[in-house]
């Protein structure tokens, strides 16, 4: 099967180009900017619990499988689980202007995800199945829908007790009102932040979460309430992304999560249930960008799409020979910040440089066991100041059996060499050595940021192939693939002192060029940069929660 034409028209037409950048309004629509916060208007709301004290635990263990002794799931654990994934982290000021950062990362800052958690009463109220909606800024839950225990018992299954369903969608219009047709790629960045954010917040708390492979777009949407359509703006619609099962308790990392896709008489009972609230208007007025619709439609998940779980039978490496970190797992993930400007000058150790490579590769441990699909995205990585390594171009295999792939749809010139006191296996290869300032910083938009940090990289899908083998919705999954390799390369630089940020601004076929690729079988779809960063002191941080500060 080839990648449909409908895919590779929307991700040819929106690369950023030297002369072209893709299509955008060319101005920002400040009148319009979308409200930076979705509510559902009527729809009663429980405020989680703030000031949870909670006990440290140490990064590393986040990568540990089974670490963390189960939570049981109640208010306060929810609560937990919310606060370290997508919560507020800090509102910031600089003259008049004022605006909230969270603890997980969006393009622009435009938060395109919304969170929905489907579970039997968070409080307490009834004992039936409901479901809520996230609202970041005020750290509570809306109730959105009751739903019978018939919905819920066919729903879960065998699935272990007090298991929980957590469901994500995308507000495009949020993107699109200041990137165009760009947006779409960003969304999915997003949503793959967001799976790691989760994932990894599920950890802490000694549970399991796992993408649900065999859902529909549709069946997510009728579950969510999506499909609702007099619920929300046409324009300002939710596109239903995923579902994931939250189990609380130590299961083994390889057992895939399949979760019968329901049957038409469970979509009508889900639909006719009783269902809360009208979603905020976001904008006055909208700009349409038909691409999107079109690339968001081709790229659905269909009914019976009958897509495999990840096996696992990968390449591992062993996350205990990768070095210790002294930082305290929350407080890391709590902390996570864009840089703003790097030092240009400060280096990494090869141990810090290699952890934080390690810490990306694919494993049956937190966030990698929650994805269904084998990886697909390497890195390629513009390395300027790692102590004891060559400044130039290295190649990150992400799974070892597509090295001679990538190096054979590469430059000739390449060597390919594993670098000196990198350990044997590590599949990190030198392919040249070269000053890669200037290119970095002019492949990711001319900004300075790619080129002052230790080092800077393009993510290198695999692109034609494996859309064509599990269908155009894949297209979605490599974004989140790439979006959760950037999570962990937040945290990890955060763990090491150091900042991070995504970059999804960059030249997509000046990079191809750059590496000698060519044609659909590789795409670059996510940069990143790491290093020391330098403040800004014109702004001012206030706390996420003044009104119950932690
Ligand atoms: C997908 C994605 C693309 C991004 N692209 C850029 C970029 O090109 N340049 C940049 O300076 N920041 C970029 N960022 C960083 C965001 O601007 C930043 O996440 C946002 O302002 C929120 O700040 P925070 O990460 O500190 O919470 C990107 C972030 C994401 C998740």
């Amino acid at each position: 099967m080839s990648v449909p034409a409908t895919v590779v028209a929307y991700h040819q037409r929106t690369k950023h180009d030297f002369h072209r950048f893709a299509a955008s309004s060319g101005h920002m629509d400040w009148a319009n900017q979308p409200h930076p916060f979705r509510y559902y208007e009527g729809a009663a709301a429980t405020q989680l619990e703030l000031n949870r004290e909670l006990p440290p635990v140490g990064y590393d263990r986040i990568y540990t499988p089974n670490s963390l002794n189960p939570a049981p799931v109640n208010p306060g654990t929810l609560s937990d689980f919310f606060y370290y994934s997508l919560a507020l982290s800090s509102w910031k000021q600089a003259g008049t202007s004022r605006w909230a950062l969270r603890v997980n990362p969006s393009s622009g800052n435009l938060h395109p995800t919304e969170a929905y958690v489907l579970l039997t009463s968070v409080s307490a109220r009834e004992a039936t199945p409901e479901l809520f909606h996230y609202v970041s800024e005020t750290h509570s839950l809306e109730r959105r829908a009751s739903f019978s225990n018939e919905v819920w018992q066919s729903l879960m299954g065998d699935l272990p007790n007090a298991s929980f369903l957590v469901g994500l969608s995308s507000i495009i219009w949020r993107e699109a009102w200041k990137y165009g047709e760009r947006a779409f790629r960003y969304c999915q960045h997003d949503m793959g932040h967001a799976v790691a954010a989760l994932r990894i917040s599920a950890a802490l708390c000694g549970w399991q979460l796992k993408l649900v492979p065999n859902w529909s777009t549709d069946d997510v949407a009728a579950l969510l309430g999506l499909d609702r359509k007099h619920d929300l703006i046409a324009e300002e619609q939710e596109e239903p992304e995923a579902l994931a099962v939250v189990i609380p308790t130590t299961v083994d990392g390889t057992q895939a999560v399949m979760l019968s896709p329901p049957t038409k008489t469970m979509i009508d009972t889900i639909q006719s249930a009783t269902w809360y609230g009208c979603a905020n208007r976001l904008s006055r007025e909208h700009v349409a960008w038909p691409v999107i619709n079109e690339v968001t439609i081709a790229t659905e998940m269909p009914r019976n799409a009958a897509s495999e779980p990840n096996p696992g039978g990968f390449h591992q490496w062993p996350q205990e020979k990768l070095s210790r970190s002294d930082a305290d797992a929350r407080q890391t993930v709590y902390q996570r910040r864009s840089c703003l400007a790097l030092d240009g000058s400060s280096e990494a150790t090869l141990d810090v440089f290699l952890r934080m490579l390690g810490r990306t590769l694919p494993g049956l441990h937190p966030p990698w066991d929650a994805v269904y699909w084998p990886p697909a995205v390497h890195l390629v990585l513009l390395v300027h100041r790692v102590t004891g390594l060559a400044p130039g171009l290295y190649a990150l295999v992400r799974d070892p059996t597509k090295k001679d792939l990538l190096r054979n749809a590469m430059r000739g010139t390449f060597v390919w060499e594993t670098p000196p006191d990198v350990p044997e296996g590590f599949p990190l290869y030198l392919l040249t050595k070269a000053d890669c300032r200037d290119a970095a910083r002019v492949v990711s938009c001319h900004q300075d940021i790619a080129a002052d940090g230790f080092f800077s990289l393009g993510m290198i899908a695999e692109f034609a192939e494996p859309i064509g083998r599990h269908g155009p919705w894949f297209y979605r999954n490599l974004f989140w693939e790439a979006g959760m390799i950037g999570q962990v390369l937040y945290l990890e630089a955060e763990a090491a002192g150091a900042r991070s940020t995504g970059i999804g601004c960059y030249f997509d076929d000046p990079v191809h060029e750059i590496l000698g690729l060519t044609g659909n079988q590789f795409q670059d779809l996510y940069h990143f940069t790491v290093g020391i960063h330098v403040d800004d002191s014109r702004l001012q941080s206030w706390p996420p929660y003044s009104h119950a500060d932690r």
